[in-house]
């Protein structure tokens, strides 16, 4: 392996501090955990970079507007972005902050140099200028002559001011995107970049007079002016590793990775590049961009005031949760519409339903079975072998699409192979397999088979769920920090016959969604909404069942109430009620029912018949006995009948 390939340095953008965090940056932030996450796990140093951009007018004018001055208000919503990510599981190594010391000095030094080399001059400049964007506009780049941005008109602007010759390095860096395709990714964007630079470039106006502007840093050479906010701010990927003489920038730079999105692709794609080329130093290595959450087709963002808090998805869903929902839900490089139900669908079927269950059912046979300890590898054939296999060529797969920042395509192949397992539980029967001493070994090969299809699942969820991860390893009876590694992933058989697994509550409790309210994700925003079913919900939980609107229940609701076959193994009366029977059903596992039978049939005829269950249905106890879901049945003049099936089918088949 070639040596810089063992390091990796990421970084987010450095936000800016005129308002909290919202759901784009918490997005941002996630996808540069995962890489730094995901490299670890392949062996790679890592440092992973996020942070706060300070100066400018816009600071000035949130801190204007709260009557502190702009250090106290830089000072208390830097705090906010370093708090938001704690929750989030964010595991950064260094949070720059552009009124670090540290960093003002880099900036100077940076400036000093660039200067002195020649590439700043000092000109007059007539220009079209955005406060909001607080840069001048060329006539081509305005929509209708107002600032795509924020859809207002710039204004005329004649003032003396530095320059950056950023033209000088145009034809270098259309050859240097032409011979690096990496360099900007996904392709779009690095064609964007380029036919920008079709055109001839503009230099860059680096500085601000300090009659406009105070809330900046100071030239090195001329005092009466402060530094261009963007300029300041590209250099934190420098200042954060100690540029020029810093060991970690020697070690990290020539691994440099940055986490964007589009709305900042030309200081990124063209300002950053020759800035570094002027200085002589190596681009960094690629640019990822992502593209908008939005809500209701319009860009999530402070200023139109639509965004979602990531407090508020994290207190509701969990952080796992939410950042599974958040890599999921948008394709990298790709727009996506944010709305609290699509979160709350996908949480219910892919954690709670395909992840939690497999683990709960697996952890609870092998409890059952084979007394909680780790069986024999036995010998796997047909489909327990096909999910052997499939499971380490997914590993394969995972790892290509983690490397290449795919990563809804990596857990798409994660969640292939853990349907494939849930299907193995059903054809295989392990509970029929236990009744036959002679198909030990067959039994044995299924449990293993999943129990290994889960550690490595586990791993392959680490970078985006790491506590999950952990959870499920402590629950193999691993060691999480010995076990998160890609060897790990690729190897079979790490399990140790004999040794002790846990039985543990569910990894996640399914999410009830509060009726009363529309589903259109402006409720996570106002603190209301979707109420958690493991008890931390209030009152609204209860209304369960109730249909506030009358009548009518939408295909969401219908399609909340989970309909299997179960097949009544045991009915015997209940101890406490004449009303009553207590019925063992197989749904594939078996449960305990309480139900309301007794008047119309005997138990004995309930044995081996085939019935149509509620399978989500929150457990209760009825007059004492557990009960875990409900048969159904039909009622007429003449009693009640079973709601059979036409044939056999494998108990736990989905009735849809
Ligand atoms: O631009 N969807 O800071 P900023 C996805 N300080 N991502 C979003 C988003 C959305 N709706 N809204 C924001 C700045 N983001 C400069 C950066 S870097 C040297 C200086 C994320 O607070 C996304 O990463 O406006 C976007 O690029 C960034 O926040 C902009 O953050």
């Amino acid at each position: 392996m070639e040596e810089s390939s063992k390091r990796f340095y990421i970084t987010t953008p450095i936000y800016y501090v005129n308002a909290e965090p919202h759901l784009g940056h918490a997005y941002s932030t996630v996808v540069a955990d995962v890489q730094a996450r995901f490299r670890r796990l392949m062996g790679c140093e890592t440092f992973f970079l996020t942070g706060t951009d300070e100066h400018g007018d816009k600071i000035v004018q949130a801190a204007e507007k709260r009557g502190m001055t702009p250090k106290e208000y830089v000072d208390s919503v830097s705090a906010m972005f370093r708090a938001a990510w704690e929750p989030l599981g964010i595991s950064y190594d260094h949070f720059v902050r552009t009124t670090d010391q540290s960093h003002v000095s880099t900036v100077q030094a940076i400036l000093q140099k660039t200067y002195d080399k020649g590439d700043i001059v000092f000109r007059e400049y007539k220009g079209l200028y955005c406060f909001g964007c607080e840069r001048f506009y060329i006539e081509r780049e305005l929509v209708d002559g107002k600032c795509p941005d924020h859809g207002t008109p710039p204004v005329e602007l004649k003032e003396e001011n530095y320059f950056f010759l950023m033209s000088r390095y145009q034809e270098w860096l259309v050859d240097h995107i032409e011979a690096n395709p990496q360099f900007i990714q996904p392709k779009r964007y690095r064609n964007e970049v380029l036919s920008f630079l079709r055109e001839p470039l503009e230099d860059l106006c680096i500085s601000r007079p300090k009659a406009r502007l105070t809330w900046g840093i100071t030239l090195p050479f001329d005092e009466n002016f402060v530094t261009y906010v963007w300029y300041d701010a590209l250099i934190n990927y420098l200042s954060a590793l100690g540029y020029p003489d810093g060991e970690r920038f020697h070690r990290f730079w020539p691994v440099a990775h940055h986490v964007i999105a589009k709305d900042i692709l030309k200081p990124h794609g063209i300002y950053w590049p020759t800035m570094l080329r002027s200085l002589g130093l190596e681009p960094y290595r690629e640019l990822r961009v992502h593209g908008y959450w939005q809500m209701r087709d319009m860009k999530m963002s402070k200023s139109i005031g639509n965004v979602v808090r990531p407090h508020d998805l994290v207190e509701r869903f969990g952080a796992d949760a939410t950042r599974y929902c958040l890599m999921r839900e948008m394709a990298f490089g790709l727009d996506a519409g944010f709305s609290e139900e699509s979160f709350v669908t996908r949480i219910n079927a892919d954690l709670a339903n395909d992840l939690g269950n497999l683990f709960s059912r697996t952890l609870t046979m092998v409890s059952k079975y084979r007394g909680g300890r780790v069986p024999s590898p036995g010998t796997p054939a047909g489909v327990v072998e096909e999910l052997r296999n499939a499971t380490l060529e997914m590993v394969g797969r995972w790892r290509e699409e983690m490397a290449d920042f795919a990563v809804h395509r990596a857990m798409e192949s994660v969640w292939q192979v853990l349907n494939m397992a849930n299907k193995v539980i059903d054809t295989t029967q392990p509970w029929a397999l236990a009744r036959d001493e002679a198909r030990a070994d067959e039994l044995d090969g299924v449990l293993y088979t999943l129990l290994e299809h889960l550690r490595i699942t586990a791993i392959a969820v680490s970078p985006v769920m790491p506590a999950t991860a952990e959870k499920m390893l402590n629950a193999l009876g691993l060691d999480p920090g010995g076990e998160l590694s890609i060897e790990a992933a690729e190897a079979w058989s790490r399990l140790e016959p004999g040794a002790e697994v846990a039985r543990i509550p569910s990894l996640f409790p399914r999410i009830e969604v509060d009726r009363r309210e529309k589903g259109d994700g402006r409720k996570v925003a106002q603190g209301k909404g979707v109420k958690r079913q493991d008890g931390k919900g209030t009152a609204v939980a209860k209304e369960q069942g109730k249909d506030k609107d009358g009548g009518e229940i939408s295909i969401e609701d219908f399609m909340k109430v989970e309909l299997r076959i179960a097949e009544i193994v045991k009915a015997e009366k209940h101890p406490n009620a004449d009303r009553l029977l207590v019925l063992t059903v197989r749904c594939p596992e078996e449960r305990s029912v309480v139900a309301g039978l007794a008047k119309d049939f005997q138990p004995e005829e309930l044995v081996g018949r085939q019935v149509v269950f509620v399978a989500n249905l929150k457990p209760a106890k009825l007059r004492g006995v557990k009960s875990e879901g409900m048969v159904l049945v039909a009622k007429d003049g003449e009693g009640l009948k079973l709601t059979t099936v036409d044939g056999k089918v494998t108990p736990g088949a989905k009735v849809s």
